[in-house]
């Protein structure tokens, strides 16, 4: 994707043009993975929601494809998923060329504006050529409102504890499950979450996956929420528990919040269904924005990215299981080569661009530190209009951070400058700071992604400087820096 449009990002997903929201029917199937997304191809601002539509074999790489899913009389279409109907459970398909499945919520503008509350259905689509055309069931709605006016964002998966289909439904402040033996008729399992964890705004797109974990097979449960983020707005939290096939139960007290991520611009993602047992991986991607100012931001002829795709693994750490996230190792493609840093001890102003060519807008910094001689140590990204963003760790404060006051444009919404932190406890002031800079954001997985932040911003000029900046004693470890190509699509 080599464009000279202002703040399209380079290697990151966005439409081609006009407004973009959540990703939706993350599957894969026939080596495509597929990506559909709430869009509004009559504007750069939200309205009317369609699912936009594309594909690639690597999660890198996209090739653009038609609107998969218009509005119809039963309302616009919101965010959902996808499924493969391997056995043909359905009777959509055959056994020879299962359907793809499509499970998406249906808005009727109509229903809202007459003053109801049971303007939110579930609906479902199918495809038999790959996801190239689509065809709505007759009889949809298949999952009818309870008189709920938020009852949205089904996510479906084949559960083997269940012997049937789950869909994972966010309802206004909690989570409901519901069972089918063939995608069409649902009945409700269990309810989820009333009291548990982050309720500073309405729950949505939620997904239930399993991951094994000490020799242990544990159900994940993402929720996103907003407001109520970290960093303000939106944002994502997780559980972990077990689920029966029917209930879950989180592992952890009511009161216990997880961030996936605690930048501001990772809302809505869900991971991917199908993705061979050989593969294995749990994979994911989310919507890099934040309704604070999704609508506002400074792009012309496009609105809003996805984050890079990422690897979720459960792992033990010293404060219980947490769940990690890493770039997916794909994205190595876009190395143009690697330059090893030598070990070296940093006290005031390391210039990385300079010393190691990196005089680019698009970075890979593998970054590991020891900080237990440091007061603050800040990775500064900036341009010639004396613009910079900044990522850094305070030890004292035992916090990540990404400050992009000074980061360029700003004023389009109040709620966008601003400075985001993250708690982060290290051991024997050991930081690995891994980092991925397109033209406008940044993702910081620190200690192998335990903490993750992601934010966007948006430069007069390209970032094309990077200095290490630290105050007392940073010591930098082996580490590696990649200037990056930019992706197709
Ligand atoms: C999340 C969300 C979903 C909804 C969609 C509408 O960002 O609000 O709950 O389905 O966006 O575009």
């Amino acid at each position: 994707k080599v464009t000279t449009e202002q703040h399209r990002p380079q290697f990151h997903f966005t439409p081609p043009s006009k407004w973009m929201n959540d990703p939706n029917g993350m599957v894969y199937h026939k080596g495509e993975y597929h990506l559909f997304y709430q869009h509004h191809p009559g504007s750069t601002t939200w309205g009317p929601m369609h699912w936009g539509h594309a594909v690639s074999k690597d999660m890198v790489n996209w090739e653009h494809l038609p609107i998969a899913l218009y509005p119809d009389e039963l309302g616009t279409i919101f965010s959902g998923s996808a499924v493969v109907d391997v056995n043909n459970t359905s009777g959509l398909g055959t056994k020879e060329n299962p359907a793809m499945v499509a499970i998406y919520t249906y808005h009727s503008e109509k229903l809202e504006k007459a003053g109801r509350n049971d303007f939110q259905t579930q609906g479902m689509a199918y495809s038999l050529d790959n996801g190239r055309t689509w065809k709505k069931y007759e009889q949809n709605p298949v999952v009818k409102n309870p008189g709920i006016r938020d009852f949205r964002d089904p996510k479906v998966s084949w559960n083997e504890k269940a012997g049937q289909w789950v869909m994972t439904l966010a309802v206004l402040d909690h989570i409901e499950f519901y069972g089918s033996k063939n995608l069409k008729d649902w009945t409700k399992l269990s309810e989820f979450g009333k009291t548990a964890a982050a309720h500073g705004g309405v729950w949505e797109c939620p997904d239930l996956f399993p991951l094994t974990v000490n020799g242990q097979l544990k159900y994940v449960l993402l929720v996103s929420l907003n407001p109520g983020g970290p960093n303000k707005g939106s944002a994502t939290q997780y559980f972990i528990g077990d689920f029966d096939g029917k209930t879950f139960k989180s592992d952890n007290p009511l009161e216990t919040t997880f961030w996936l991520d605690y930048g501001t611009d990772n809302y809505a993602g869900v991971t991917w269904d199908n993705v061979p047992k050989s593969d294995g991986r749990r994979l994911f991607l989310g919507w890099m924005s934040n309704w604070l100012y999704a609508n506002e931001v400074p792009t012309a002829s496009w609105r809003s990215a996805t984050t890079v795709p990422r690897e979720l693994t459960l792992r033990q750490t010293s404060e219980g299981v947490r769940l990690f996230s890493a770039p997916v190792k794909e994205l190595q493609k876009l190395r143009a080569g690697t330059t090893f840093v030598k070990a070296q001890e940093v006290s005031g102003t390391l210039d990385l661009s300079n010393r190691y060519n990196l005089n680019s807008p698009l970075l890979e910094l593998d970054l590991n530190l020891d900080v237990a001689q440091a007061q603050n140590v800040v990775l500064r990204f900036s341009n010639n209009k004396g613009e910079h963003l900044e990522v850094g760790y305070n030890p004292a404060q035992k916090e990540l951070f990404i400050d992009r006051t000074k980061a360029g444009k700003t004023d389009f919404k109040d709620t966008f400058p601003g400075r985001h932190t993250a708690p982060l406890t290290l051991e024997n002031g050991k930081l690995r700071l891994h980092l991925l800079l397109d033209v406008a954001s940044i993702e910081v997985f620190a200690n192998e992604g335990k903490t993750v932040m992601t934010d966007i911003f948006f430069p007069n000029e390209d970032f094309t400087k990077v200095e290490l900046v630290s105050t007392g004693t940073t010591r930098l470890l082996d580490s590696k820096v990649y200037k990056l190509k930019p992706a197709s699509g």
